[in-house]
C-alpha cells in the first residue's frame, strides 16, 4: 500500500480502494519487490493510482506517451495499457540502478515493443524530442525542477494534449502557509504558473499526492 502521500482520512481511503477494481499480479509483485529491494518506496504509484493512471490513458488512447521518472516501471506499465494500437510510450530516468528492474518488469508485461527507456538527465534530454509529439505526458520527477519542466513539456504537447503532473499538493505542504523548502516552492510556483497560464486548462485533484490533470488548449 502507498497510503505514505495520502490526504485522505484513512477509513475513507480503505473504503474507495477496496472499490476499485483489483490490481493485476505482475503490479503487485512489482510492488512488492519495489518495498522490498528498492529505496524509497513510496515514491511509486501503487494501486490506486496506477488504476486511475491507465484509465485517464484509456480514455485518451494516446499514440504517444512521454513520462518523466520511471522509478521502478509502475506507472509506464499503466500508462502503456491505454496506448492505441501502433502507439509508444517514451519513459526517462536518470537513475542507472533502476534499469534492470525496469527493463525486466516492462518484459515482463509484454510492453517491450510499445516501452522505450531512456537514461539520463530530463532536462538535458526533453530539448531534443520533437515538438508537438506526445498526446498525454506524465511528469513525476524532481519537485524542485518542475518550474523548468513546465515550457519544456508544453512544447512537446500536441494542441489538445494532456499533461498529468504528479505530487501537486506534496504531502499537503503547499497549502500550509509555513512551508518554505525548496520543493514546497517549486510545486507552489508551477501550480500558480498553470493556473495563469492562458493557453491551458486545469483540473487539481486531490488523489494521493495529488495531480494536476492539464489540458494544452487547441490554437
Ligand atoms: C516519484 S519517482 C517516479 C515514480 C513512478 N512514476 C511511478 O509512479 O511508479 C521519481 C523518479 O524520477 C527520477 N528522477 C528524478 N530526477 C530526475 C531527472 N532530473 N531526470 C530523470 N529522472 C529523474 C528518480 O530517479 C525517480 O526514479
Amino acid at each position: 500500500m502507498n497510503e505514505d502521500f495520502s490526504l485522505l482520512d484513512p477509513a475513507l481511503e480503505a473504503y474507495v480502494e477496496a472499490s476499485t477494481s483489483p490490481v493485476e499480479p505482475l503490479l503487485e509483485a512489482l510492488d512488492r519487490d519495489t518495498h522490498v529491494n528498492v529505496l524509497c518506496p513510496r515514491m511509486l504509484s501503487g494501486a490506486y493510482q496506477g488504476k486511475l493512471l491507465e484509465f485517464l490513458s484509456r480514455m485518451i488512447s494516446p499514440s504517444r506517451i512521454l513520462e518523466i521518472g520511471t522509478y521502478t516501471g509502475y506507472s509506464a506499465i499503466c500508462l502503456a495499457k491505454g496506448l492505441r494500437p501502433g502507439g509508444r510510450l517514451l519513459t526517462l530516468e536518470h537513475n542507472p540502478e533502476l534499469e534492470e528492474r525496469i527493463r525486466h518488469y516492462i518484459k515482463a508485461a509484454g510492453l517491450e515493443e510499445q516501452v522505450e527507456l531512456r537514461l539520463g538527465e530530463a532536462l538535458d534530454l526533453l530539448p531534443d524530442l520533437p515538438a508537438e509529439a506526445f498526446d498525454l505526458i506524465f511528469l513525476d520527477a524532481d519537485k524542485a525542477n518542475y518550474p523548468r519542466y513546465y515550457p519544456l513539456l508544453k512544447r512537446l504537447l500536441k494542441p489538445g494534449g494532456w499533461l498529468l503532473i504528479d505530487n501537486v499538493l506534496w504531502n499537503g505542504k503547499v497549502w500550509d502557509g509555513h512551508s518554505k523548502d525548496k520543493d514546497t516552492e517549486a510545486v507552489r510556483v508551477l501550480n500558480r504558473m498553470v493556473g495563469e497560464d492562458e493557453g491551458v486548462e486545469n483540473v487539481l485533484i486531490p488523489v494521493r499526492d495529488g495531480i494536476n490533470i492539464v489540458r494544452k488548449l487547441l490554437v
